[in-house]
Parts: structure tokens; C-alpha cells; sequence
């Protein structure tokens, strides 16, 4: 599965004419299975309204830089950094030279100097002003920055004039976001492996309505997916009840327990990998109770009697069809390094990628992850990354172990 769906872009207005075309851009990209962040420059809302372009896209629009509540729930950066490619339509001739030159004094050109996303511009502006050699200039400055450029068309202008200038049509943007993400899919260096990925947490039923989980948010285990199938991979997506959305790209199998999802990850074998990001339960009920709990009238609580659940890693490290890598993670509060090594020695798993869940690292269900790798040949501590750049740095590696 390739092309949009899935995708998450980032939809940069600017102002002019043609900001009119973004909310057939929008539409068009969703339709393709693709989901819009739109952002609007101070101009672009003389040409279409936040709320017009927001309801469309299902996600509110983007204005202004310190708007402290989104500030608090995602940042600039990442807003940025979680979209798949960033998109400028139109592109004003303005923008265009702050682009060039990386201002960022409002939301929009802040977010693309942020940015380590791809991005396609959609310049719309009078063919004086496209011909105009500063333009020019900041055009070709863009291109050898590796910003890719759709259009301009050749046509009537709004402004009464005919040339170069016009935005080019939402439809054929659209082919160039598909084209774009083609490409990137058929260059991956996993193409050819199939891969196995547990991710969220798993549910332990107590009774009809009460069970046992955790906070996992399965955001890691998603960008982890995510950055296999970027790189071509086939991928089989274990998932528990997990909040983060469902990559796009690769079977997904949706699981509650620990004992379905040991179930579905032997199912899917064989595997040339496979990487268990999964915070699974590591007890169930002995006996899960058909009917609700009650109160005892002297108000005794009851005991819970627990079993233990199966070590899906573990048993993927050692069973008959054991993947060619296989690849853990170790949540640990204290002692980081030396239980994930003791735990990459007992699984019998090859790498683990050590990580601090306590409280005060953020990282349960947070954006970014902080980890130690460890191989046969030691510890490597990797830099604290959104999870998105903990998955593409993994798959790298991966592809690197396989001579990729
Ligand atoms: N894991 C698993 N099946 C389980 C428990 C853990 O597949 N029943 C996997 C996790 O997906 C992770 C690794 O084992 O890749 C380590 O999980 P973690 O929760 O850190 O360790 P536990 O084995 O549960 O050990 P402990 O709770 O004692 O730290």
C-alpha cells in the first residue's frame, strides 16, 4: 500500500487568490486516505477563514505562534516534526523569501525552519513578480535546499495578466504529494522483509467490567511501524487498545490480552524480524469472573488470584520459528542498563532498546524517547528523540544488520 493513505500532512496557506484552492487540496487529500494539519499565515486568513479550512480538515487551524494551549499540548517543533511532509499552497511570493531565508517571526515560517520534514511548495503569485529575479533567486536557493517545487501554471491571472504564476491545480498537487511518497517507499532498504511489531498495552479482564492495563500510549510502537514500512518493509501490527491512530501501510491485528496477542504474533510467523514494543501484563486473573464483582455486605475486598501471562518476546527469541533479529524493549525505573541487559540475557532476544519509564522521564505516552541500544557488542546511548526519530534511527539500523 503506498500513496497518501495514511499520511499525515501539514498544509501550510499563505496569502493570495489562490488560497481559495487549499480546501479542494484538503478534500483531495483526504479522500486519499490522507489526514490535514492546516496552518495559516496573518494573510491567508483575508482569503479563507480558520473555521472554513479547520472543519474541513477536522483539525482546528493554525494561526499564531504563542498560542499557549497548543503550545502545552504539542509544541511548534513537534507539530513540525510529526507530519509526514509539509505542504505550501500556495506559496506566496513572500514566503517563498522568508523560506530562503529562514525567518520565523509566525507560526508558519517557524514551523519550516523547525522542521527535518520534507517539503512541496505550490508557488501563486503575478508572473512579474515569479520572473522577478529575487524570486528567482529564492526559488533556486529552495531547490538546492531540497524543498520540492509543484508549478506554477501558465494561464490568466486573478490580476488580469497571463504567464507563469498561477497556482497549480489541487489535482496535480495532490499527484505530486502520491508521486512523492511513492518514490520514498520504493527506495526503502527493508523492502523484501517481513516484520512483526507488538505495540500498546494489553487488558487483563477481571470481570465484565474491570481489568488490569497499563498507560502504554503505543505511540513508540506506531512510529516504529511506521519507520519499517517507510522503508519498504512488510509489516504485521500487533496491537492492544492503544490511543495512538494505526499506521497505515500494514496488516493490523487488534488484540486485548496478552494471551490473544502471543496468539496473533505465532500466527504471523515466520518473520525476518521482529520487535516487541508491546507493554503487555505480566499477570492475568487465574480465573477471570463471568458476572460483575460485588460488594460483600461486610465490605471485605476480595482477593484477585493472579497467573502469570506468556513472555511473547521471550518466546519468539527462543521458539522453533525464532525471526532472524529480534528486538525488545526493557521499561525500567531504576537501573537502566544493567536489568535491560539481564533482560536481553533471559529473553534471549538480540537487541533491546533500554528506556527509563518513571514518572519524571515523561515517556509513557509522551512524544519523545530517551534510550540505550544494546547489542552482543555493547551499550550505545542514543540522544533524547521524538519517537518518530527513535523509529527511523531503528529501522536503519535494521537494514544496516541485514547489509542493507
Ligand atoms: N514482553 C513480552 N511479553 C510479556 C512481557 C514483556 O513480549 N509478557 C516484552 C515487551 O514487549 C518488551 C520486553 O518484553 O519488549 C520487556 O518488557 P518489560 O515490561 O520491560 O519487562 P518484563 O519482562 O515485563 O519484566 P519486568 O516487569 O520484571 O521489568
Amino acid at each position: 500500500m503506498t500513496g497518501i493513505a495514511g499520511k499525515h500532512v501539514l498544509l501550510i496557506v499563505t496569502g493570495g487568490i489562490a488560497a481559495y484552492k487549499a480546501l479542494e487540496l484538503t478534500r483531495l487529500i483526504q479522500k486519499a486516505g490522507g489526514t490535514v494539519q492546516p496552518i495559516l499565515t496573518r494573510a491567508a486568513t483575508e482569503f479563507v477563514t480558520p473555521l472554513s479550512i479547520g472543519t474541513l480538515a477536522g483539525h482546528a487551524a493554525l494561526t499564531e505562534l504563542f498560542d499557549l494551549t497548543r503550545e502545552a499540548e504539542i509544541g511548534h517543533i513537534e507539530l513540525s516534526r510529526s507530519a509526514d511532509l509539509i505542504v505550501v499552497a500556495p506559496a506566496s511570493a513572500d514566503f517563498l523569501a522568508k523560506m530562503a531565508q529562514g525567518h520565523a517571526d509566525d507560526l508558519a515560517s517557524t514551523t519550516v525552519l523547525a522542521t527535518d520534514t520534507e517539503i512541496m511548495i505550490a508557488p501563486a503569485m503575478n508572473v512579474r513578480m515569479w520572473e522577478a529575479p529575487a524570486t528567482r533567486r529564492n526559488v533556486a536557493q529552495l531547490r538546492s535546499d531540497g524543498v520540492h517545487v509543484v508549478g506554477p501554471d501558465e494561464g490568466d491571472m486573478a490580476c488580469g495578466e497571463f504567464g507563469p504564476g498561477r497556482m497549480a491545480e489541487p489535482q496535480a498537487i495532490l499527484e505530486a504529494i502520491t508521486a512523492h511518497f511513492d518514490a520514498k517507499a520504493a527506495r526503502g532498504r527493508l523492502k523484501g522483509l517481513k516484520a512483526v511489531v507488538t505495540s500498546g498495552p494489553t487488558r487483563e479482564w477481571i470481570d465484565p467490567v474491570r481489568y488490569i492495563s497499563n498507560e502504554s500510549s503505543g505511540r513508540q510502537g506506531t512510529a516504529i511501524a511506521k519507520a519499517l514500512i517507510a522503508e519498504g518493509a512488510e509489516v504485521v501490527f500487533v496491537t492492544g487498545p492503544a490511543k495512538a491512530p494505526r499506521p497505515a501501510g500494514c496488516r493490523i491485528i487488534e488484540v486485548e490480552t496478552a494471551l490473544e496477542m502471543d496468539a496473533a504474533v505465532q500466527d504471523a510467523l515466520p518473520a525476518d524480524f521482529a520487535v516487541c514494543v508491546a507493554a503487555v501484563a505480566d499477570w492475568r486473573m487465574a480465573e477471570a469472573h463471568d458476572q460483575k464483582l460485588k460488594k460483600t455486605p461486610d465490605g471485605t475486598p476480595p482477593t484477585l488470584e493472579l497467573t502469570a501471562n506468556p513472555d511473547i518476546l521471550a518466546g519468539l527469541s527462543q521458539g522453533d520459528q525464532r525471526p532472524r533479529l529480534v528486538i525488545g524493549f526493557a521499561a525500567e525505573t531504576e537501573n537502566l542498563e544493567a536489568n535491560a541487559a539481564r533482560k536481553r540475557k533471559t529473553k534471549g532476544c538480540d537487541w533491546i532498546l533500554a528506556n527509563d519509564v518513571s514518572a519524571q522521564s515523561g515517556t509513557f505516552g509522551g512524544p519523545e524517547n530517551s534510550v540505550i541500544l544494546l547489542t552482543e557488542s555493547g551499550a550505545e546511548p542514543w540522544p533524547s528523540l521524538p519517537k518518530s526519530k527513535v523509529g527511523h534511527r531503528l529501522a536503519a539500523r535494521i537494514a544496516s544488520h541485514f547489509g542493507r
